[in-house]
């Protein structure tokens, strides 16, 4: 028989993240701080308009972008946080997640051989959906020297004549860090200077502790040349309802969106009423989840101080990063031992990309009993290596 696969696909290695998590739901005590996942049910009042639209019998196809009402609500929601105006019309794609947002703009965008400049460590579905749409991806090794943020002259050196799309990762899964209007100012000018674009995932948007996210796109002249990509999983807790957006140039989105009518005709009808209610009334349950999140994360970091981990403050998303580096092992080692010996899943940096090796991803999407939980016995683990390593 012919091989029915594609080599490109089968070339794809499966996603690291995944690995560690069937072995916890079988382990019994067992702690998981590996999913990047809200630990809150979605808000009840969001919740209601889902049920609500259903009752009211709207089951039916929307068109193929989106409700005008939720493109239109998403629109006012970037000009209120950004000061940027999109056309709702033109400029939204409403997707299945930004998973599919990052996709359909990859395939939207994408010559073959065309570089697409990703920086490391970060998640995990930009290099894949950049080779599946025929681009050559270019790793970017972001460090820890400086907070994992990526600077202008990183940027410089990674730039051929061949780079087509920089994706901007921040605020970063896996690595908390940020990206301050300042350090966007700076690498505007390497992307105006060089003609090239930007595809901003900003999904963490509403999780930052250290002043407000800043979008690229805010920029002089960086609309033009970048698609934002924002959803509803992480800041509104709806990740169960695979709901996302693309805001960019009526050129690209129209593009996003023809390929988005084949492939999957509109996003869920059902998730699109929710999100307009998340968007109108949701931003209270924002700030409340907000603040869990920080208080969480300043937990964490005060353990890893006690422990006499090395930790970057980080200031994004959910997700704090320890370096590992001084007990000699790999993160997969590190964290294969700690699951075994300790019971608690965290996952190695290296799933995020090989700079991420020496690193590993505790993501505080979790209750802080759990997490208190889980740094007693860290402290623990991280005593006996360097008992071991006497
Ligand atoms: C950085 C980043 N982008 C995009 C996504 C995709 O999220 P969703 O498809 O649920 O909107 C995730 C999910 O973990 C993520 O961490």
């Amino acid at each position: 028989m012919r091989n029915p696969l594609a080599d490109k696909v089968v070339d794809i290695k499966p996603s690291g993240i995944r690995k560690f998590f069937d072995v916890v739901s079988e382990m019994k005590d067992a702690i998981s701080l590996g999913v990047g996942e809200p630990n809150f049910d979605t808000p009840w009042h969001i919740r209601e308009e889902g049920i609500g639209s259903l009752q009211k019998g709207k089951t039916y196809y929307t068109s193929n972008a989106g409700l005008k009402e939720l493109k239109t609500e998403i629109c006012n929601y970037i000009s209120r946080t950004q000061n940027i105006q999109y056309d709702a019309i033109t400029e939204v794609l409403v997707t299945v997640g930004g998973s599919e947002a990052i996709d359909m703009g990859l395939r939207a965008m994408i010559n073959p051989g065309d570089e697409v400049l990703i920086p490391q460590p970060s998640y995990v579905s930009y290099e894949p959906c950049a080779i599946l749409a025929g681009a050559k991806p270019v790793i970017i090794n972001l460090k820890a020297e400086n907070e994992f943020r990526l600077t202008a002259q990183e940027l410089e050196e990674a730039i051929t004549e061949k780079t087509k799309i920089l994706i901007l990762p921040f605020p970063n899964n896996p690595t908390g860090a940020i990206m301050e209007r300042s350090d966007l100012e700076a690498i505007r000018e390497v992307i105006l200077k060089h003609d090239i674009y930007v595809m901003s995932d900003e999904i963490y948007s509403e999780l930052t502790y250290k002043g407000k996210h800043v979008s690229i796109a805010s920029l002089p002249g960086m609309q033009e040349r970048t698609i934002l990509i924002n959803g509803f999983s992480k800041a509104y807790a709806m990740t169960g309802w695979r709901l996302g957006y693309a805001c960019g140039p009526k050129n690209i989105i129209g593009q996003m969106t023809k390929i988005h009518q084949f492939a999957i005709m509109c996003a869920p009808t059902t998730s699109q009423y929710a999100a307009v209610e998340a968007l109108k009334n949701g931003d209270p349950d924002v700030e409340m989840m907000r603040n869990e999140y920080n208080q969480r994360r300043r937990f964490l970091m005060n353990a890893f101080r006690e422990m006499k981990l090395e930790c970057f403050e980080p200031y994004g998303a959910f997700y704090v990063f320890p370096c590992i580096k001084e007990f000699g092992m790999t993160s997969d080692e590190f964290a294969t031992r700690f699951l075994e010996e300790e019971k608690v899943a965290a996952v190695p940096g290296t799933a995020f990309g090989d700079c991420g090796e020496g690193f590993l991803r505790i993501s505080y999407a979790y209750s802080l009993e759990r997490l208190k939980e889980a740094m007693e016995r860290m402290a623990r683990f991280v005593n006996k290596l360097r008992e071991e390593q006497k």
